[in-house]
């Protein structure tokens, strides 16, 4: 948009930019930059125009990007350009992805550029390698309190490690997902130390108080994200004789986004991996990103006002960067980190499901469709240009934080039904085989969220040990089944590491005095490669696991009525153990999969007439495009088996 005021402020800017930035052959940040300054400058105005330094910190903004510019590799620049001209090109449903530790998955970055053909054996060409940036060691939250953002921690490998394994996956059309932890730093941090050291304008970058009394007005309404082991949201540091709010770990510092250095600090952070070759940046623990007194300090409007600047200037510099919200907020919340509308405001093209995910392991306790459908029907739709992560596990917690109101209106009483999942994932219900570990347990208020690697949540580590093999099959086909559907529902499946083997909960971590207090790692495995082998061994559990998953991705791949442009219809069904919905070919309305899914141990029936009043079937017959058969059917209804699935087309 042209606008008057911010236009003659930008041609002030442009010839206030030092002579190595001008000199240079800018046309394509020029026009973009165009394009986007009206809203770049409207945003920094919202946020920072009463500051005397407004201009100044402008123009640093302005220079942060082309600098970051400059810097980019021509085959970064020719791909941004590829992805302007094809920008519906991550809704496509040939992303599949996965979200490993490293050293978890591998050794180090090295062995893991050696194991890429695995990602390709699977199908996946999505990588999300979680903080591989430096951090303490001991105090790191798992690689999330960085203390340098430029640097590899030396444990997993330097810079040149990195960008070969961002080159091997070019060669392999493999995506390389990185995270930015844009919240807070370790305090091992450098601004962190010198804040620590007496330095004021370090101190501006966090939220340092002198006394208690303003801390203790926020705690009024903030709540606790770790309450056993970080109570409260401050810590007191006495090196600097200061509260500093700590809203997660006491070693990890909020910063203080009401500063625009710590703004534009971090956005050439971003701009710097991106320019090492990173396609998608995941963004961590987004909706923290502004506190505000009297609130609970989470999903702030200027949060999104800030994601909305970082997108807008993103866009100027390295336009092909994808940005992944990692807000696990109720879905009426976590929908705004798209955005506000497709062009104007734009934020992350995406964003976790954590509303699926835990409503899918809802179905899992449950073993009906209940919550999940009426969850699902809350879940707003996307903008255009936006998808969902779709994941069953991931290396955090599940939180069960469903809506107490979904909760009720399948006549379920919301703290009871809470407790039933939290005993039943920690295997204290009759008939639950699951092995999990409470996590997080609040005293004041009862809650508490699980930890567990999904196999030990779904009774496969039980059936092996008691070697039940009726429960081993079907705790695999439970995998098996939770898997078709992150595939099928919608936007970028995310696996994670180890459950496309079966991997069960990994104890060590209680030998690890770092980790002990955090269940966490108890699904943090380290992969062992002789058992990973065992994929090729027709009869184990790894094989079966894997080349069914495998099967389904490839078939996913060419399934163009996967894809995501908010083309599904959930259908509504008598039997509560079954789950179905539609997904249509965005542009072949006629060309359309049904995905059935039996939710429960028993068989169940999936009646025809749900299809037939739509016009289904009207010619030719179904067929499962998984198995390539046609599905089990008596008379006008289909059967389904123990947590059996099927992806149906019309042949
Ligand atoms: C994110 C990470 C989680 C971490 C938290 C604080 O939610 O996924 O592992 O503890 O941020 O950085
Ligand atoms: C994230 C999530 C929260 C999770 C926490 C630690 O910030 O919001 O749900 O439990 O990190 O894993």
């Amino acid at each position: 948009m042209y606008e008057q005021v911010s236009h003659s402020l930008l041609n002030e800017i442009l010839d206030h930019l030092k002579p190595e930035i001008k000199r240079r052959d800018l046309r394509y940040f020029y026009i973009r930059l165009g394009a986007n300054f009206y809203a770049i400058h409207s945003l920094y105005h919202r946020l920072y125009g009463d500051r005397a330094d407004f201009e100044t910190q402008m123009v640093r903004l302005v220079e942060t990007l082309a600098r970051n510019y400059i810097a980019r590799d021509t085959i970064y620049k020719l791909s941004d350009r590829e992805r302007e001209k094809n920008h519906n090109w991550f809704l496509s449903q040939n992303w599949v992805g996965m979200a490993l530790y490293t050293n978890g998955f591998a050794d180090n970055l090295k062995d893991l550029k050696d194991k890429a053909a695995y990602f390709q054996e699977l199908g996946v060409n999505l990588v999300h390698i979680m903080p591989v940036l430096q951090c303490p060691v001991g105090s790191s939250d798992g690689g999330y309190a960085v203390s340098n953002y430029r640097q590899i921690d030396d444990r997993i490998g330097n810079l040149n490690d990195l960008k070969e394994v961002a080159n091997e996956f070019k060669k392999r059309d493999i995506l390389l997902v990185m995270d930015v932890v844009v919240n807070h730093t370790s305090v091992e941090h450098e601004w962190a130390q010198k804040a620590r050291q007496g330095d004021e304008k370090y101190q501006n970058y966090y939220h340092t108080f002198d006394t208690r009394e303003v801390p203790d007005m926020f705690e009024h309404s903030m709540p606790e994200v770790f309450p056993e082991t970080d109570p409260g949201n401050f810590t007191w540091d006495t090196e600097m004789q200061k509260w500093v709010m700590t809203v997660f770990h006491h070693y990890q510092w909020d910063l203080n986004y009401r500063n625009p250095s710590v703004f534009i600090e971090m956005l050439d952070i971003i701009l710097f991996w991106a320019n090492q070759g990173v396609d998608i940046v995941r963004l961590d623990a987004v909706a923290f990103l502004w506190k505000k007194m009297g609130t609970s300090c989470q999903n702030e409007r200027e949060a999104h006002l800030i994601l909305q600047l970082m997108k807008d200037c993103c866009q100027v510099t390295a336009p092909g960067l994808l940005f992944i919200a990692e807000a696990i907020v109720a879905p009426s919340e976590v929908i705004k980190y798209f955005g506000e509308d497709a062009i104007v405001a734009k934020e992350c093209e995406i964003a976790y499901n954590a509303t699926f995910m835990a409503l899918l392991w809802d179905a899992v306790a449950t073993k009906n469709s209940k919550l999940l459908r009426r969850g699902l029907r809350s879940l707003p739709d996307k903008l255009e240009r936006a998808t969902w992560l779709n994941y069953v596990r991931s290396h955090d917690d599940i939180g069960f934080g469903f809506d107490d109101q979904d909760i009720k209106s399948v006549d379920y009483d919301p703290s009871n039904h809470r407790r039933f999942l939290i005993d039943y994932f920690t295997g204290n219900f009759e008939d639950s085989a699951a092995k999990g570990l409470p996590f997080a347990y609040n005293k004041k208020t009862g809650d508490a969220r699980i930890c567990g690697s999904l196999a030990s949540l779904i009774g496969l580590e039980s059936a092996m040990e008691r070697s039940d093999e009726n429960q081993t099959i079907l705790a695999i086909r439970h995998i098996l089944l939770l898997h078709s559907l992150i595939l099928s529902f919608g936007g970028i499946p995310l696996l994670y590491y180890g459950d496309e083997i079966g991997v069960i909960n990994d104890r060590s971590y209680s030998e690890d005095q770092a980790k002990i207090h955090d269940n966490r790692w108890l699904h943090r495995p380290k992969i062992n490669w002789d058992k990973a082998e065992h994929r090729h061994q027709h009869g184990t559990v790894e094989h079966t696991i894997f080349s069914e998953l495998a099967k389904m991705i490839a078939v996913r791949k060419e399934t163009a009525a996967f894809a995501d442009f908010n083309n599904r219809e959930l259908l509504d069904l008598d039997n509560e153990h079954l789950f179905a919905f539609i997904r249509f070919n965005h542009e072949y309305a006629s060309d359309r999969i049904i995905v059935v899914a039996n939710l429960d141990g028993k068989p169940h029936k999936f009646d025809l007439d749900n299809l037939f009043k739509r016009g289904f079937c009207a010619h030719g017959s179904l067929i499962d495009i998984v198995t390539g058969r046609s599905p089990t059917r008596y008379q006008d209804e289909l059967i389904l088996q123990p947590f059996q699935f099927y992806w149906l087309a019309e042949r």
